[in-house]
């Protein structure tokens, strides 16, 4: 058995067809996931809740973005939606049922496609499986002092390459910016591509000024969150005026709030940036409406499920 450092416990996942314990997951060498970093993944919430049953927040947004992804890089989707939210449930309910995961634990599921196992040559093998990994784990939101106080970031330059909307495994641009981060003592490094802002390591950001939300557009340079889209309408319901647009690096020095999210942070605020304070250095109106509609969203999915409702805008649960 191979200790993984940093995984505590040992959770059952999916490997090609298989149902096997994380220690025991191999993928060849040659996989080409392993050797080009040529595969995709998605990272989706899948929250628990008083029911025992669990909301797959938006996870039909997650799986269209996998078959976004997938499709630009030339690989046919292994499975349609049925078949993903079917693999999901399986390795949930594995894991719920070996103990690894309780139900009222909230999880985030982790799924890799990589283009397969070939002789390495760069081109495209013809004729190649995908290699299908599922992997379900505990979510760990950030804790409610971080929500409180904020968190700190720091910036640098988005050195990465043109094509972060796709949802590649190629991370090695995003790992350094989160290791930039790790070594200032931040949370996340905000990334500025000729001037202007684009996005956190692992994160979108958002600006606020004088009480309207702005982001940069959706675009090649930044991967599109499934929060995008969420906050997007969280803010027509909180009636906030939100504009996509350029954002330069002197307004996001100047802006009144900072806010990154994603799948596992949700929506954070950001109260010092390079050393500075973000406006007041705390966490800011925008925010708070913000989060406190993510929360009623959450809620409305798992009701929604409750209930028996198909609900497209508030995501059923499947699993
Ligand atoms: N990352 N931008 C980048 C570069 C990201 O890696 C992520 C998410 C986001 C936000 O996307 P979403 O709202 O769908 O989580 C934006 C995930 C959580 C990760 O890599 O673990």
């Amino acid at each position: 058995m191979t200790a993984v450092s940093d995984v505590s416990s040992d959770p059952i996942v999916y490997l090609n067809g298989e149902l096997v314990p994380l220690s025991e997951a191999r993928v060849p060498v040659l996989d080409r996931g392993f050797i080009f970093g040529d595969g995709i993944y998605e990272v989706a919430p899948l929250y628990a809740h008083a029911s025992g049953r669990r909301t797959a927040f938006r996870l039909k947004q997650h799986l269209a973005r996998l078959a976004r992804s997938v499709g630009k890089i030339g690989i046919a989707n292994p499975l349609d939606d049925a078949g993903w939210r079917e693999l999901i449930a399986r390795v949930v309910e594995a894991n719920e049922t070996n103990g690894g995961l309780r139900a009222d634990q909230d999880a985030i599921a982790y799924i890799q496609v990589t283009r397969g196992v070939a002789k390495r040559a760069h081109a495209f093998p013809s004729g190649v499986k995908p290699t299908v990994f599922v992997m379900v784990t505990a979510l760990n939101l950030p804790d409610a002092a971080q929500r409180s106080s904020g968190v700190a970031c720091v910036s640098a330059e988005d050195r990465r390459w043109l094509n972060c909307d796709i949802k590649s495994v190629s991370l090695l641009g995003n790992v350094l910016m989160a290791q930039y981060a790790a070594e200032n003592d931040a949370f996340e490094t905000l990334q500025f591509r000729d001037g202007l802002l684009t996005e956190g390591a692992s994160s979108n950001v958002w600006i606020v000024k004088n009480g309207v939300l702005a982001a940069p557009p959706r675009s090649n340079k930044i991967l599109e969150g499934i929060r995008y889209g969420l906050i997007e309408e969280l803010t027509a319901e909180c009636g906030i005026r939100f504009e996509a647009r350029d954002i330069t690096e002197a307004q996001v020095r100047a802006a009144d709030e900072i806010i990154v999210s994603s799948a596992t942070k949700e929506v954070l605020p950001v109260t010092r940036l390079d050393g500075a304070p973000v406006g007041a250095g705390r966490p800011g109106a925008v925010f708070a409406a913000l989060h406190a509609a993510y929360q009623r969203a959450k809620a409305a999915a798992a009701s929604a499920e409750q209930e028996g409702v198909e609900n497209e805008s508030r995501e059923r649960l499947t699993v």
